[in-house]
């Protein structure tokens, strides 16, 4: 379970400060799919940010799995979003001179794991999110979509409990956008749990929850859809 206590947020701008994150209190609960909806500028990728802890610079309190994130040192935070947390992003980030298997084995790599290990679990995440027969080919040779799964593999391979994705369907076409939230929905039905940010009502609408942002605020109370 997931927990955000009256998150403020700001940021610098000449002199002024920006009240970007205006006291967000919510709870996700595990296993949920929830989608976070607003306007460009509203806030998403700042609080997404801090909900899947690439940012711990806020006021108010984060607790995830019981764990006060502020207690947590800096090397520690980092480790514990590598445990904890898959991240997906509008535009893939894969790297370009390295293979699919080798892409999507980099975390584990960072974990310390053995070749035959990382081999076993990069061929099972890959034919998971069915691609496979792309092992041993490089990024630029892949589709828009082929590459999200990569980078879908690449978020699932730590075995991480929760997955984020910020507009992870915003630069693909809405075919293989139907294709990649379909891989996204079977994560979830296997008990991941899953946050994305999108401004497509289409792909917010699949999503059990839905979350709006407005100008920094949680909009009255969450949607059940
Ligand atoms: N690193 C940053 N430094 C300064 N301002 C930022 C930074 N990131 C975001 N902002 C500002 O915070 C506001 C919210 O941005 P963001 O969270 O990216 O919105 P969204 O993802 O909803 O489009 C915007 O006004 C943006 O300019
Ligand atoms: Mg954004």
């Amino acid at each position: 379970m997931l927990e955000l206590r009256h998150i403020n947020k700001y940021f610098k701008r000449g002199d002024d400060e920006q009240h970007v994150l205006k006291d967000i209190s919510l709870t996700i609960n595990d296993g949920e799919f929830v989608s976070i909806m607003g306007h460009s500028g509203s806030g998403k990728s700042t609080l997404l940010n801090i909900i899947g802890l690439l940012d711990r610079e806020f006021s108010g309190d984060y607790v995830l799995n019981g764990l006060d994130t502020h207690e947590l040192s800096k090397k520690k935070f980092t480790k514990f979003r590598n445990e904890n947390v898959g991240w997906v992003f509008q535009n893939f980030k894969l790297i370009q001179n390295m293979t699919i298997a080798d892409n999507v084995g980099l975390p584990l790599r960072y974990q310390g794991k053995s070749n035959k290990e990382i081999k076993q679990t990069v061929d099972r995440v890959l034919d998971e999110v069915g691609i496979l027969d792309k092992a041993d080919a490089f990024p630029k040779l892949l589709s828009g979509g082929q590459q999200q799964r990569v980078a879908i593999a690449r978020a699932i391979v730590t075995s991480p409990n929760i997955v984020i994705a910020d507009e992870p369907t915003g630069a693909l076409d809405s075919s293989t956008t139907i294709e990649i939230m379909n891989v996204f929905k079977q994560l979830n039905a296997q008990g991941t749990t899953l946050i994305i940010v999108t401004h497509d009502a289409s792909v917010g609408e699949q999503a059990h929850r839905m979350i709006k942002i407005l100008d920094g605020q949680v909009m009255g109370a969450d949607y059940e859809i």
